[in-house]
């Protein structure tokens, strides 16, 4: 059976990535693509249940240790329920955040110990490791005012989004680090100025991978 083809979305706050994964989700349809859309924390039902304690800051008081679990929990029902099963079909798997978010908020921002974090991710990920990761890159500053912009008036900030500039700061640095170290997984985004010109960046990236995974004989297949 045909392999499907696996790309995660990275970033701050406010980068852009549920718009972009729309409209690449509608790019890759138009050329009969099999594609699904998903997200972290969550994309399962039992992943989706785990979000909510997650977002809402009810597991913020017993330690990011406690929280890093719940998300490699989430991860874990949500690669084996619904990743790995479309991917073997052959799709198109499009997920907003995975397992570089964890290492970011909470190895790195969460200052939990490496070697810990390592084992979770080997126990959530379980081998289906992203063919392509999209780190879509913006000033952490610029990326807080989009997504209060987005937010509106009436909600407050999430769980993460209130966090201070500095951690956002440090989370930009975070994920340049982890693309320096994989680059023949990750691909850095300009994530500034419009979603179309974002678009035009992200679809290059896309494509190319397409068409080396093509070449290398494993088939994402257009129906
Ligand atoms: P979400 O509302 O989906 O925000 P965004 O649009 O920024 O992706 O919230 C997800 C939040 O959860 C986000 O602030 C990052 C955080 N997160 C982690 O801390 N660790 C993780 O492993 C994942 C997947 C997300």
């Amino acid at each position: 059976m045909a392999n499907g083809f696996f790309i995660t979305f990275e970033g701050g706050e406010g980068a852009g990535k549920s718009t972009q994964i729309k409209r690449l989700a509608q790019r890759l349809r138009a050329k009969k693509y099999d594609v699904l859309e998903t997200r972290e924390p969550g994309g399962s039902p039992g992943a989706e249940a785990v979000r909510h304690v997650l977002l809402s800051g009810a597991a913020e008081p017993f330690g990011p240790g406690m929280e890093a679990l719940l998300f490699a929990a989430a991860r874990s029902d949500h690669v084996e329920q619904v990743i790995r099963p479309a991917v073997a079909r052959g799709a198109i798997v499009l997920c907003d955040r995975f397992m570089d978010s964890s290492r970011v908020y909470q190895g790195v921002t969460g200052g939990l110990d490496a070697a810990f974090m390592r084992a979770l991710e080997r126990v959530a990920v379980n081998g289906m490791v992203p063919d392509l990761t999209l780190i879509l890159d913006l000033d952490a500053e610029e990326g807080l005012k989009r997504a209060s912009a987005r937010r509106g008036a009436d909600d407050g900030p999430d769980r993460y989004e209130k966090e201070t500039l500095a951690i956002h700061q440090r989370r930009r640095e975070a994920f340049l680090a982890i693309a320096a170290a994989e680059p023949e997984r990750c691909a850095v985004i300009d994530a500034s100025g419009d979603t179309e010109a974002v678009e035009a960046r992200i679809t290059t990236a896309v494509f190319a991978a397409l068409e080396t995974k093509l070449r290398n004989g494993r088939q994402a297949t257009p129906a």
